[in-house]
This record gives structure tokens, sequence and C-alpha cells, in this order.
């Protein structure tokens, strides 16, 4: 509705701080990289150059060796935690010790083919620090064949069960005293508990004990899982680097063959037990045994099976609204905890993209109908109960606006 709409452009341009956009005012106050691609996917619905901004705002933190860091502390705000003296990163701009899904590529796609020839000298300038993250991860995070992650942040699904058989390994004891903020701003019954916080604080503090050497993070850090969520995204990514590549007159070979390389590792994260894509913990070689939303962006990487489809109508069938990030029919589900059980319009959105490309057009309007309800009926929230529609987390959320003005509504 034109209502919607016009509110969703302001939540975008509200949570606007000058060429980068907060993901929502008070929880997340800084720059975040995947929520700012999916920004950049908002903007260019009303503002193309607006669009491209978001995304060379974000590549302006990239490290020297290639990644691109999952948080930018443009200005101090001590309304958040752990903030920059906590990571210790010594960048600048300040930023994170890990990187977050590399939707980006994906995202300039998107982006570019609104309008190639007013896009062209921005993704011209885009493209190589693009391919030098891509580069990153395949160099620093796909050792395995899959790719791996060393923080659950890193997987942008912070809480999912997926991680938990990682994060038992995990020593939170020792992290000293410190002052959680996102309960400050949002329902602690709808964040990660507390157990998992010291966790996430001793892998950081793990990583700024040795300088933020990535190497040493993987061969001796606390946390190392493959991440089936970000292999099928990389995998998409690289075919989009590709594309965008080629329509540069670039030779793309390199990235064609990372892309083959991925490709031919996924078989070694499908679960037979579980019956789905799993994470796995690289330290010991075993499967978290859980299953959740992450399995099913293999739609986006071109991967099927009527198996894959068998367990998509499991999951979905036993919740209301959009897919469940967790499986329903598990005792860790909790509908409406962050990652454990709640829908996520932005992973409606990237399952919808991998669906209708497989040709799956009923599931995926039915996806989106069910996620443009939640967002009618509630507002622009970060996420939603699946079983009764219940808005949780952080309100006026970028990405969930720039969601809805792209696919939802
Ligand atoms: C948070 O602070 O909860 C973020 O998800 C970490 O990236």
């Amino acid at each position: 509705s034109p209502a919607l709409d016009e509110q969703a452009r302001a939540i975008l341009t509200g949570n606007d701080r000058g060429g980068y956009t907060v993901p929502t005012d008070g929880l997340y106050p800084y720059q975040w990289n995947w929520d700012s691609a999916f920004a950049a996917w908002g903007f260019a619905t009303f503002d193309l150059d607006r669009a491209w901004t978001e995304l060379d705002t974000l590549f302006s933190a990239q490290w020297a060796d290639g990644m691109v860091p999952h948080i930018i502390f443009h200005k101090p705000d001590p309304g958040y935690f752990p903030g920059p003296d906590v990571w210790g990163t010594g960048q600048s701009p300040e930023t994170s010790g890990i990187s977050q899904p590399p939707v980006a590529a994906t995202m300039a796609r998107l982006i570019f083919e609104m309008d190639a020839e007013a896009g062209r000298d921005r993704l011209a300038a885009l493209y190589p620090r693009m391919l030098a993250w891509h580069r990153w991860w395949r160099d620093q995070r796909c050792g395995s064949g899959v790719v791996a992650i060393t923080h659950p942040w890193e997987s942008g699904r912070d809480n999912c069960p997926d991680w938990d058989i990682g994060m038992a390994n995990v020593d939170g004891s020792n992290v000293g005293e410190y002052t959680r903020r996102d309960t400050g701003h949002v329902d602690a019954s709808m964040r990660p508990g507390k157990a998992d916080y010291d966790r996430y604080i001793a892998m950081v503090q793990f990583g700024r004990d040795c300088g933020w050497d990535q190497s040493e993070i993987v061969a001796n850090g606390p946390f190392l899982m493959a991440d089936p969520g970000i292999t099928f995204i990389l995998l998409r990514a690289h075919d989009d680097l590709a594309a965008l590549g080629r329509a540069l007159g670039h030779d793309v070979s390199e990235v064609e063959g990372w892309a083959a390389d991925l490709r031919a590792a996924v078989p070694s994260i499908w679960n037979a037990e579980t019956r789905g894509f799993d994470a796995r913990d690289l330290k010991t070689g075993r499967f978290s045994g859980r299953i959740g939303s992450a399995a099913f962006l293999a739609y986006l990487a071109n991967v099927e099976s009527p198996e894959l489809d068998a367990r998509m109508t499991e999951l979905w069938d036993a919740v209301r609204y959009g897919f469940p990030s967790a499986d329903p029919a598990s005792e860790e589900f909790d509908p409406r905890r962050y990652w454990r059980g709640p829908s996520w319009p932005v992973v409606n959105a990237l399952m919808a993209i991998g669906l209708t490309d497989r040709g799956r057009h009923a599931a995926a309007e039915r996806l989106r109908r069910e996620t443009a309800e939640l967002i009618e009926a509630h507002g622009f929230f970060e996420y939603f109960d699946p079983i009764d529609g219940t808005p949780c987390g952080g309100d006026a959320f970028t990405w969930t606006a720039a969601i809805w003005l792209t696919w939802a509504g």
C-alpha cells in the first residue's frame, strides 16, 4: 500500500546517518555489514545514487587483507556493547574483527540491473573491492571446503541452535564484568541469553589478544563451525560477482573457479540423519544435528533436491507466518528468541529469490504473502513469532523496510 511504502522510505531515510544506515536506532547504532547491503537494495527503489553510496561506505572500512568487517563504528555511541574498545582492532574507521554474510555482490547485481547505465561507474569502482572480499572468504574461511565461521555473530544468525555444539566448548567463565546494552533496548526474552553472551565476549577477547590474526583464530580459536547459510550465500554471490565482472568486461575465471570449488564441497554438509544441510563443528567433524532456515538458502545457490523440498514443507507447515529460523519440532525451538525460532523477513526474501529462480513460484509467493501479512499487521519489526505473528526485537528496522519496498510490499 502507498501508506506503508511511504513509511518504509521514511524508515530508510530516518536511519540514514550520512552515507550509511543504522539497522535501527538505539539497539544497533552503527553500520552493520549485511544490513547495509539490504538497505542499499531498499534505497535503490527510490534513490539509486544513495543505494551505491551505502555500498561504498561499507567497503570504505575494508581491511588490507580484504575482509569487510561486520560492524563499522563510524561515530562513538555508548548505547552499544561490545563497542570499539572491546574489539580493539586498531582499524580506521574502527571496526569489529569478524565478517558477516557476503550478500553485497548479490545486492549490487540487483541494483546494477535496475539501471546498468547509471550504475556502471559505481560498480566499476566497487568491483575490485568485492573481488578482494570474496578472495578473503576463500583464503581465510574455506580451508575445509565449505565456509567456516569463527564467531556465531559472523553467521548473522547469532544464537541459532546450529551453533550449540560449538558454543558448548567455549569457556565464557573468565570474561570479567560487563554490561549488556541490547537488553536495555528490547525485551530480554527476545535476545540471546547470558551464557551465550559470556561466550560471545570470550571469542572477541581471543581475537583481540592475538591481534586479530585470522590464521591463529582459525587454527586455535575457541570456535570454528561450517555454516550452511554463508556457504549458500557466498556460492550465490560468487555467481553474481562473476556476472557483474562480465558486464564490466573482466576475466572472471578466478571467481568461477572459487564457485566451482565451493559447489563441489556442498555435499559435505548434507546430514543424512536430519535430512538437511547442517552446520558442522570443524574441531570434531560432528554435525550440529539441527536444521533451520539456512538449510533452505540452498535454493539461492542453485542447489535443490526432492528431500530438501520435503523438509522445507515440514518446517514451514508447522508455523503460520513465513519461514521459522529453527525447527518447530525441536526442543530448542523458541518462537520469539532471536534466531531460535522467529521468522525473519530478510531470510524469507533470500529464500524467495532462490525459489523464484528455481521456478517454484507458488512457494515464493506464499513466503511473500506471509511476510507481507506480518508487516501489514504489525509494522517494520526486526523479526516475528512465526506462529502468532507477535512482532519482536527492534522496531522501525532498516532491512524490514527495505524488504517491503523491494519484495514483500
Ligand atoms: C548484536 O549485537 O546482537 C549483533 O547481532 C552482533 O552483531
